[in-house]
């Protein structure tokens, strides 16, 4: 069974909003016959280019949107569908009403920031749509913090067994309940601590194996453990870095988006 997500938000509400618009965008683009070459400047271009602001107001308010809780105006999952449908047609709007005519000016610098824009939105929506379930299942249904409290717990255990033990196996111990989760920002992106405290002390554990002793085993077994909850975390905090970076892109385009638009249409009606 297909996956119900914000893109089949109301079967496809949105979707179906949006190839309307942009069937009827084309029809009557195609049966336009100005009397000067077409472009923003004719009485289609005018209603393309309305169109095509209001479209990107609505879509920046997306974000405030976002952030009022308690809104009544719509859900949040409903507005982000409308948002990446209408967002997707935007392309077309804006595309129609620039002709085809593009230069080295205020009003194409608007245009390259709005496809721009659209662009990053799709990163973004593939992240979305992958994400969530990706992620919970790292979690396993447990929060972050309810992870660390059983990273703490490993570690307890680990401490008091290796207290039965020699010194190099309480340094061991000791020394991987310092692990950090990563120790650079590039280490986040690649979701991998290539010095990992953890890792390093179950490899030596692994040479010590001739000891053998009950405890010994179990603390093995508990690091290991331990290993696979750090590998899940690091997993879990790469996914969100990439969302944060996405949205650190997407937002501040967006922002540019709004100057360069304001800008396009003074300019218009300055030299109107
Ligand atoms: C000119 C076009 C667009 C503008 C101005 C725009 C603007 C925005 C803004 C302001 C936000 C809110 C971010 C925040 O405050 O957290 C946002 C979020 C988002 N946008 Fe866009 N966007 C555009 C197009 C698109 C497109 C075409 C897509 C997908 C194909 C898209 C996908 C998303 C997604 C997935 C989010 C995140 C939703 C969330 O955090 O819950 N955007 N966009």
């Amino acid at each position: 069974m297909a996956q119900d997500n914000f893109m089949s938000f109301r079967r496809h509400r949105y979707l179906k909003l949006a190839v309307g618009l942009v069937c009827l965008c084309i029809v009557l683009y195609v049966r336009d016959t100005p009397p000067v070459k077409p472009g923003g400047g004719t009485w289609l271009g005018y209603g393309l280019g309305t169109l095509g602001a209001l479209l990107i107001l609505f879509l920046l308010a997306f974000g405030m949107r976002k952030r009022a809780y308690n809104s009544q105006l719509g859900s949040v999952r409903g507005w982000l569908s409308a948002h990446v449908y209408l967002g997707i047609a935007l392309a077309l709007v804006a595309t129609l009403h620039a002709a085809f005519e593009f230069g080295w000016n205020i009003h194409t610098l608007a245009y390259a920031l709005t496809i721009v824009v659209i662009l990053s939105g799709f990163w973004g929506m593939v992240l979305y749509l992958r994400q969530p379930t990706r992620m919970s299942n790292l979690l396993d249904g447990l929060t972050l913090q309810q992870i660390g409290e059983k990273l703490t717990e490993i570690d307890d255990r680990c401490k008091m067994l290796a207290a039965k033990l020699d010194a190099k196996t309480q340094a061991l111990v000791a020394e991987s309940a310092k692990c950090q989760i990563f120790s650079s920002y590039w280490q986040r992106l690649t979701g991998h601590n290539r010095s990992c405290a953890t890792k390093r002390v179950l490899a030596q554990m692994g040479m010590d194996s001739s000891q053998g002793s009950k405890e010994h085993n179990e603390i093995y077994t508990l690091q290991l453990r331990r290993s696979q909850q750090l590998n899940r975390i690091r997993e879990f905090v790469r996914l969100r870095t990439w969302t944060e970076i996405w949205l650190l892109c997407h937002v501040p385009l967006s922002i540019a988006l709004l100057m360069a638009l304001i800008a396009h249409i003074v300019s218009v009606f300055f030299y109107w």
